[in-house]
């Protein structure tokens, strides 16, 4: 039986990925769909398109973000779950390779609720697959990490920071994003390299090493170049 298996996985393995362990098993449950947000789910977003996003934007931050064309590069993650449930304080919260979405915040968002869905679970989903430096990463940059993906994917909302804003590079999210965008065009992959530099540990010193110059320094010809002294 062993053997056979065996052979069924060195027989499909190359086409199919039957067997590799880069193969992604994405989950999605509604414990909400009895209440009104669950409901608006159902009826506005759907299981079906769910999974087929959840494959997608997985696919477009292996290769686009974070280019790891390699498997062996990639955050293991055997299965990717996403809950509708009813929570408040925030929109979504990844925990591991496990997603929340708030019901609540499904139910009261004002417009075109897929597209909204569809922007969250590019920053969430980020979070499943980046690396955090086993923890020591400051929390701003890996929001700004998540963040990145939104703006890359041209899912960001009207009122996402402009490029030059913000007050520190690790202010997070939106703030954070347009930081890694301008250190970006200066290193082609800057997001990517960082990312793989942060898989076992942080230092702030990453920065320097990969475009030469310390982050301070960095920050303040990014706000120079918009016209902000700081
Ligand atoms: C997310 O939702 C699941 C399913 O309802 C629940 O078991 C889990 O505790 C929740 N996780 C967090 C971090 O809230
Ligand atoms: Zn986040």
């Amino acid at each position: 039986m062993a053997l056979y298996y065996f052979f069924l996985c060195t027989l499909f393995a190359l086409s199919l990925s039957f067997c590799g362990t880069s193969a992604v098993n994405y989950k999605v449950t509604n414990d909400a769909a009895n209440i009104p947000g669950g409901i608006r789910f159902t009826n506005e977003i759907g299981i079906p398109y769910t999974k087929q996003i959840m494959r997608s934007i997985n696919n477009y931050v292996w290769t686009t973000i974070l280019e790891q064309s390699d498997p062996a590069d990639r955050k293991p993650v055997p299965t990717m779950s996403i809950y509708i449930v009813e929570f408040k304080g925030a929109e979504g919260i990844t925990w591991g390779d496990n997603i929340n979405i708030s019901s609540v915040y499904l139910e009261g968002y004002q417009g075109d609720v897929k597209w909204e869905f569809t922007s969250l679970l590019h920053h969430e989903i980020t979070h499943v697959f980046q690396w955090n430096g086993e923890g020591q990463a400051p929390v701003g940059l890996i929001e700004g990490v998540a963040d990145y993906t939104i703006l890359k994917a041209n899912y960001f909302p009207p009122g996402f920071a402009e490029p030059g804003s913000g007050d520190r590079w690790d202010q997070g999210y939106d703030f954070t994003a347009r930081f890694l965008e301008y250190c970006d065009g200066i290193v082609p992959g800057f997001v990517a390299k960082l990312n793989k530099m942060m898989r076992f540990s942080f230092d702030v010193k990453y920065f320097e090493d990969l475009t030469g110059k310390p982050v301070d320094q960095l920050w303040q010809e990014y706000k120079a170049q918009y016209g902000n002294v700081v």
